[in-house]
């Protein structure tokens, strides 16, 4: 068990004897920032002073002559205002730690399963995955592995967008531009084509459509700035009033360039320019296939059931250079059935009420409705996500359910939560775990140099490719063959992605960089593994026999310093992973991996190893070493990164 979680365990009876909100003393006691403090530190005696009318001094002096702690620390000390001081006792630690040379749970405790559903991932299927969807299945999928090692009892669902006005669109490229022999060798691309294709051609007459009207706002707006300057009205409101309108105004700018820009590109070409204007309702009769395709056609559904397979093929092939796959894949089309029958029931509760002929849910303190059914009748995001809802709770009794969604969908997901809970889910913990944009170099969403969304499959390649250069060049006397080779520059590659990604604040957007990415020192991926790997070098080196190592377990002593910090890292373990479920940020444990790899450096610096010459020293210096690369590996393997034994 972590040092943490026993202190916590052996004040919990005294301080149920001070306050009814033992959990908000427990959360007070925490690791120390500074050894000269000792190991942990106890805040809780200061505010447990204010409403019992005792000195904090004296009050931690009761409390400290209470708690059982003898065996567990050497000194305990109260300090300052009442601070209460913790010190270990080394042979404590050196316990635990001969204890986990044999726990395959490196002491990692098992909570109290609850049964979770981790909904992420979700792609709209039949567009190609690109850069955006890396975020949702990277942090999902940690997630995922974090919560079932700890002994919930989890199911990951991939919500796909299966039913979505893409599909409608495709059924009018197909019917209209397909390329049968390409459809034949490579389903998937034409489809995506075809798909871009008919999006970019409405895109085209929507921008010829509306552009004279966005060029008479920009004159509006520059006409308002004109104006305004020219007022008498108090210099600092001006200011910013002018400020505001010109912000409009820049936006507008944008748009508008956005729209010459897609204009040009059909205009200047020949070919598009004809199927343009052969094509000048396109928009509409895409909505229309759609509209077909949900009332039952047979033809559109027969077109559907053929596309979708085929959909599904190229997101696992995604999915398995991810290394990602999901207990369920129940996208929006598997909750058709029931989605009139959703809609009557939040009528016939009260929820839902009708508003200018669509169904909408109002929720207090927020003006835009929830619509549930539209006034063609077509029902909506919100009401699959309603079914979805109901069809977890009752299908699988889920206690917890998360979202691993874009921030960008926090209002959907927020009228979600609040009709969920009126409709009389109170009681299931719902969460939006939501997440920030990948940016490209100029702070942008990252785009490719001619604009497009970058492609997830083709980053990944790339990922793989880079690895490769770097795993050579760190490889000079070539002592991996060609295969072990691109394995590591597999498992660097993706490796690489996956943390840069996880390792970020998952609210804040960040900057991609292949070169941060891959590089061998700070908090990457790469510096992780390789840490591991030169422990796996030292065995190797050594001819080191770990099963008979680890029934040594008895001569595991921490003596120095370097040792003792080293291991009180590993045993805290299970510390971070209850801060990750706790916060669902897997930043929590990239942080304690780069500090756990940070420690095993200054240990090997402190202590010889294999050239130590005491064997009873030595033999308890590999036991760490055992100890912090099976640390190492789990821990990546719960980020979803490959821990390769030599690179
Ligand atoms: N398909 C959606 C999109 O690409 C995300 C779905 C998230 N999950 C959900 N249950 N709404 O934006």
């Amino acid at each position: 068990m972590s040092a943490l979680q026993e202190i916590r365990n052996r004040f919990t009876p005294v301080l149920a004897g001070l306050t009814d909100n033992v959990d908000a003393s427990l959360s007070m006691i925490r690791s120390s920032q500074d050894p000269k403090f000792g190991d942990f530190q106890a805040n809780c005696a200061m505010p447990l002073a204010k409403t019992s009318g005792v000195a904090p001094r004296e009050l931690a002096q009761q409390i400290v002559d209470q708690v059982q702690l003898d065996d567990l620390c050497e000194t305990v000390e109260v300090a300052g205002p009442g601070f209460i001081n913790l010190k270990l006792r080394t042979d404590w630690l050196e316990q635990q730690a001969r204890q986990i040379v044999s726990d395959e749970r490196l002491g990692v405790q098992r909570v109290a399963p609850k049964k979770i559903v981790i909904d992420y991932s979700s792609p709209n299927v039949a567009k190609p995955m690109h850069v955006g969807h890396l975020r949702s299945s990277v942090i999902g999928n940690c997630l995922e592995r974090v919560l079932r090692f700890l002994g919930h009892d989890v199911i990951s669902d991939n919500h796909i967008g299966d039913w979505g006005t893409q599909f409608g669109m495709i059924i009018y490229g197909y019917r209209h531009f397909v390329d049968e022999a390409a459809y034949g060798r490579e389903p998937v691309a034409e489809l995506a084509r075809l798909y871009r294709l008919v999006n970019q051609l409405s895109d085209y007459h929507d921008a010829c459509r509306q552009q004279s009207g966005v060029e008479t706002q920009i004159a509006e707006c520059a006409e308002q700035i004109a104006q305004l300057e020219a007022s008498d009205e108090e210099p600092k409101k001006k200011k910013k009033a002018i400020k505001k309108l010109q912000g409009e105004r820049d936006g507008l700018r944008e748009t508008l360039a956005g729209m010459q820009s897609r204009r040009e590109a059909v205009d200047g070409d020949a070919e598009l320019k004809q199927l343009a204007a052969d094509h000048a309702d396109i928009a509409r009769l895409a909505r229309l296939e759609t509209a077909k395709l949900h009332s039952g056609d047979e033809e559109n559904r027969a077109l559907w059931d053929e596309f979708l397979p085929e959909c599904l093929k190229a997101l696992d092939h995604v999915y398995g250079k991810l290394g990602v796959s999901f207990d369920k894949t129940l996208g929006e089309s598997f909750y058709q059935p029931m989605l009139a029958d959703v809609v009557s029931d939040l009528q016939a509760s009260g929820l839902a009420t009708e508003s200018d002929g669509a169904v909408c849910v109002f929720a207090e303190g927020n003006d835009a409705p929830f619509i549930v059914q539209k006034s063609d009748g077509a029902f909506t995001y919100a009401t699959t996500d309603l079914a979805t809802i109901r069809y977890r709770v009752e299908e699988f009794g889920t206690q917890v359910m998360l979202y691993v969604v874009d921030t960008r969908q926090s209002e959907h997901f927020k009228l979600l939560f609040d009709t969920a809970r009126r409709w009389g889910y109170g009681d299931v913990d719902i969460q939006h775990v939501n997440f920030g944009t990948v940016l490209g170099d100029d702070r942008r969403p990252f785009k490719t140099r001619s604009g497009d969304t970058v492609g997830l499959e083709s980053l990944l390649d790339e990922a793989v490719a880079r690895a490769y250069d770097v795993v050579v060049e760190n490889d000079p006397s070539g002592s991996l063959d060609e295969d072990a080779r691109r394995a590591v520059a597999e498992a660097v590659g993706i490796g690489g992605i996956k943390y840069a990604d996880l390792h970020h604040n998952r609210e804040s957007d960040y900057v991609f960089s292949w070169d941060k990415m891959l590089a061998k020192n700070g908090d990457t991926a790469t510096y992780i593994q390789y840490a591991n790997a030169r422990i796996n070098g030292i065995f190797r080196k050594g001819d080191i026999d770990l099963e008979s190592l680890r029934s040594d377990a008895e001569s595991l002593r921490l003596e120095h310093a370097s040792e003792r910090g080293l291991f009180q890292q590993i045993l805290s373990f299970g510390d971070a992973l209850a801060v990750v479920e706790r916060e669902m940020r897997p930043n929590m444990l990239t942080q304690f991996l780069f500090d756990t790899a940070n420690r095993f450096s200054t240990f090997y610096q402190d202590c010889p190893v294999l050239k130590e010459e005491d064997e009873a020293v030595r033999t308890s210096r590999l036991l760490l070493c055992d100890l912090t690369s099976r640390t190492l590996t789990q821990g990546l393997a719960l980020l979803g990164i490959d821990a390769p034994k030599q690179m």
